[in-house]
């Protein structure tokens, strides 16, 4: 099966010195670059969590099959997420000034829980549908980013955040793709599944740095109807529905609390 992939060279779209020219900082305003700090110093972890959800997926504690298509689909995922790792590095270093150190050292002090997501690392099935619910989810969630933040500090940044798009973009439609060829005699589940993925998530209500159900700690930065979208595109991409509408869909990057300009990172 044909896997797509968005090919980017890093050092081609923001160098490892990258200094944001203060004519951008000061146009984008305190308030959004401290929010834009502190969600940057979420993102660039979650990135980096890709490792460990890997190395489960990978390392002896699986109890199940892992088909070769879904391994090779892995390699390049996890390419790719620790690519982004070091992007959002680059930009947070930029941003808020922290070292390359600091950031690593934070990174290798993280605890990463498996045993709260269980559910969803449970089978390949319910593996391929929770990550096409997370990548679509943050497929619509670095759109958002761009568009509230990224795009202020200078072509680069912005560049890098184009890129996750497209990048989270093309995962969610690999895990749909897979989805169809290695477990099409169980698509009228996933709906069911991603039912009870959402209300796992609901539950755990924190993040427990495995890479997946990551927007537990970001859901205040969401529309309520969220998820409702995320699964609209899920099932119309595997023919069990109609498509969300265009405006719908923007709606959930456009969306911004009450009475807000920007949606706050809390
Ligand atoms: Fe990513
Ligand atoms: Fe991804």
């Amino acid at each position: 099966m044909k896997l797509v992939q968005n090919s980017w060279n890093l050092g081609d779209v923001i160098s490892v010195n990258h200094s944001i020219p203060i004519k951008f900082i000061e146009a984008a305003g305190a308030d959004n670059t401290e929010n834009f700090i502190r969600l940057l110093a979420r993102d660039v972890y979650s990135e980096a969590d890709s490792q460990s959800l890997y190395d489960y997926l990978t390392g002896p504690d699986r109890q199940w099959g892992l088909s070769t298509e879904v391994f090779a689909f892995l390699r390049m995922w996890l390419e790719d997420e620790l690519k982004h790792y070091r992007a959002i590095q680059r930009v947070y270093r930029a941003v808020s000034g922290v070292s390359y150190e600091y950031i690593e050292q934070q990174e290798a002090d993280r605890v990463h829980e498996v045993e709260p997501i269980n559910f969803v690392l449970n089978n390949e099935f319910t593996f391929l549908v929770a990550l096409a619910f997370d990548e679509f989810g943050s497929t619509l969630s670095y759109r958002r980013d761009l568009q509230e933040y990224y795009r202020h500090y200078g072509p680069e940044v912005a560049s890098v955040c184009q890129h996750l798009v497209r990048d989270e973009g093309a995962h969610a439609q690999n895990a749909i793709q897979l989805l169809i060829e290695r477990h099409g005699h169980r698509l009228d589940e996933v709906e069911e599944t991603l039912s009870q993925i959402i209300e796992l998530e609901a539950s755990l209500g924190r993040y427990c740095k495995t890479f997946f159900l990551d927007h537990a700690q970001e859901q205040d930065r969401f529309p309520p109807f969220f998820n409702e979208v995320v699964v609209q595109i899920i099932l119309s991409r595997l023919g069990l529905a109609d498509k969300p509408s265009g405006a719908r869909v923007r709606e959930t990057w456009n969306w911004k609390p009450v009475g807000q300009h920007l949606t706050p990172v809390a």
